[in-house]
């Protein structure tokens, strides 16, 4: 059942090409420069017309919804905003019928997220859900929405639905772009031809196991771990930080890069492994420096960057590189060397990757 790999953590991580794969076949046409998606063809009008869209989630689905942020304002132009369902719920929040409110849900059975749909609901908001699970909760309560192809996800830790709650999200946006017009016929066929050279490039980045490997035993030991991103990968960051919490029970944090020296900053001695998202396009420079401010601090800097950086290599104990690709597809790419990190950490310490303590794969209680 496992497949061959000794968790379904590892075997689902490894699923990731074909999952995204699976989530855009048959609604991307990128020779046709067409995104085809019933759920938003059919409602397209309330698409068009929406004031805002509101995102809620949880846990690795509200990373998602932070992602989706960036997607949705960078090619779409439309105001976002991203919100934890069971914050949203009981703040009392101004949801008009011109709002669109998008909940993602891996389980489609998160009873916060659920009760967010349900008051949004209420309030007249248009409900789109983006769901793993079939003919689940969330998606029988949405007015409409888009699976996620990933396929039945076992481990506690969330891998595969991530990266593929991105991939719909991103389709949303590049077609909204293109209805609206803020996309150039160039512009969205060069996204939907990057889009299709994900998978592949996904695979190259699983061929680093083996060096991820070597640097999980590195900091295997550490009680405390920083993730640091920009831009796109801020929340890029904060997936990672969970990540190796929640399965190596390692006290981790994510940031945005720049608000280190906001307070975190305090917290890097020669013991802190600081893990930073360095690829090329988005910020780059900026980082380069923020590495300089760790590396000054003796904090050790394990980083990803694109294939043939030299600048970060030359800074960095670490370096994990990844294909180069657009500064908005980059968090699918980027994630994938954090969760291999998380999982071989976990391993060495002797965790219960699949089932850690405390945690259930859904949270149906709120
Ligand atoms: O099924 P959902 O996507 O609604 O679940 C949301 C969170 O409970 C979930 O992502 C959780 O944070 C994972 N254990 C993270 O790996």
């Amino acid at each position: 059942e496992k497949g061959g790999y000794d968790h379904f953590m590892l075997k689902e991580i490894y699923e990731q090409p074909r999952a995204i794969l699976d989530t855009y076949r048959g609604r991307l046409r990128a020779s046709q420069g067409l995104i085809k998606m019933a759920g938003i063809d059919q409602n397209l009008e309330k698409f068009m017309n929406a004031n805002r869209i509101i995102i809620v989630a949880c846990g690795t689905s509200w990373h998602a919804g932070l992602v989706a942020e960036y997607i949705f304002e960078d090619l779409a132009r439309i105001p976002v905003e991203v919100e934890y369902a069971s914050e949203f719920r009981y703040r009392n929040p101004v949801i008009t019928d011109k709002d669109i409110l998008i909940a993602i849900s891996q389980s489609g059975e998160t009873a916060d997220t659920l009760a967010a749909i349900k008051l949004a609901k209420e309030k007249g908001a248009f409900v789109f859900g983006v769901c793993n699970v079939v003919g689940s909760s969330i998606a029988r309560e949405t007015d409409a929405g888009a699976y996620t192809h990933a396929g039945p996800e076992i481990g506690v830790a969330s891998t595969k639905a991530f990266t593929t709650q991105i991939t719909v999200l991103t389709l949303l946006a590049l077609k909204l772009a293109k209805e609206k017009g803020v996309f150039s016929e160039s512009r969205f066929h060069e996204f939907l031809t990057e889009l299709e050279t994900i998978p592949a490039k996904v695979e190259k980045v699983l061929e680093s196991n083996a060096l991820i490997e070597i640097i999980a035993d590195v900091y295997k030991d550490s009680t405390n771990c920083l993730y640091l991103g920009r831009g796109y990968n801020f929340p890029v960051a904060l997936e990672g930080a969970l990540k190796l919490k929640e399965i190596s029970y390692i006290h981790a944090e994510g940031y945005p890069a720049a608000e280190m020296k906001h307070g975190p900053i305090a917290l890097i001695d020669d013991q802190m492994p600081v893990f930073v998202i360095a690829t090329k396009k988005g910020h780059y420079e900026k980082v380069v420096s923020n590495i300089q401010e760790i590396k000054s601090r003796k904090g050790k800097i394990i980083a990803i960057v694109t294939e043939g950086d030299t600048q970060v290599t030359e800074l960095a104990d670490h370096v994990v590189e990844v294909p180069e690709t657009l500064e908005s597809l980059s968090p699918l790419l980027n994630t994938i060397p954090l969760q291999l990190l998380s999982y071989h950490i976990a391993v060495m310490r002797g965790c219960n990757v699949d089932q850690p303590r405390n945690l259930a794969k859904s949270v149906t209680v709120e």
